[in-house]
């Protein structure tokens, strides 16, 4: 049953006391105290947001390290860094070897466009160890994602293809280094991305190479 009290200060609407239910006063302290406390929360979430890694700072580039230990030759996986794909391959002497022959056939074939790859993968290779090729995974053309086709046998749309990417949006053909071949839709070489070696088995997407501009 409400209780009946009397005070000049909970009224809310004049200097004259006012009996006040003693049920409405403990919801007005109920309620003061709730938005107290969802004040405290509200100031305190950029707080723990400025320490906390967030979605959001993993998206603008937080380093990825890929464990290639179980990679073999002739395989390749898929990583995400930056909200994009990453190809990480790993090539076989038999498509180092094939790679030459292939330098009539693409645009680009020593990476004189600065742009696609860091400076220390501007090589032959494309790449920090030969044996180990990383891509950024999304067509120069108009993004898609190429298929990875490292077999050296004949496709549909190739009947003398000599393995590498393809990607089906718009028949872009690049080789087992991502170089584009000539005259197709994407305009340029698959990127590298900067990343670098902690140790044989690690690969780091995001780092440069210590020591490296
Ligand atoms: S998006 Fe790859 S060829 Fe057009």
């Amino acid at each position: 049953m409400a209780t009946k009290v009397v005070s000049g200060s909970d009224h809310p609407q004049g200097d004259g006391a006012q009996p006040v239910d003693a049920g409405r006063r403990r919801f007005l302290t109920i309620s003061t105290a709730v938005v107290g406390a969802v004040g405290v929360a509200g100031a305190s979430v950029p707080f723990i947001k400025s320490w906390m890694p967030s979605a959001q700072a993993k998206l603008a580039g937080a380093p990825v390290s890929v464990d290639i230990s179980a990679l073999a030759p002739g395989q390749q996986l898929v990583v995400k860094w930056r909200g994009q794909p990453v190809f990480v391959s790993h090539r076989s002497k038999a498509m180092l070897e094939a790679l030459p022959g292939m330098n009539a056939l693409v645009a680009d074939p020593s990476s004189q466009n600065a742009d696609q790859q860091p400076t220390y993968a501007q090589n032959e290779f494309r790449s920090i160890k030969p044996e180990f090729l990383v891509l950024i995974g999304v067509c120069t053309h108009l993004g898609c994602a190429p298929d990875f086709l490292p077999e050296v046998k004949p496709q549909v749309f190739d009947a003398d293809w000599k393995g590498g990417y393809f990607c089906p949006c718009h028949k872009s053909r690049y080789d087992l280094s991502g170089r584009v071949y000539k005259s197709q839709p994407a305009p340029s070489n698959l990127p590298v991305p900067p990343y670098r070696f902690d140790n044989d088995n690690t690969l780091v997407i995001g780092l440069d190479p210590e020591g490296s501009a």
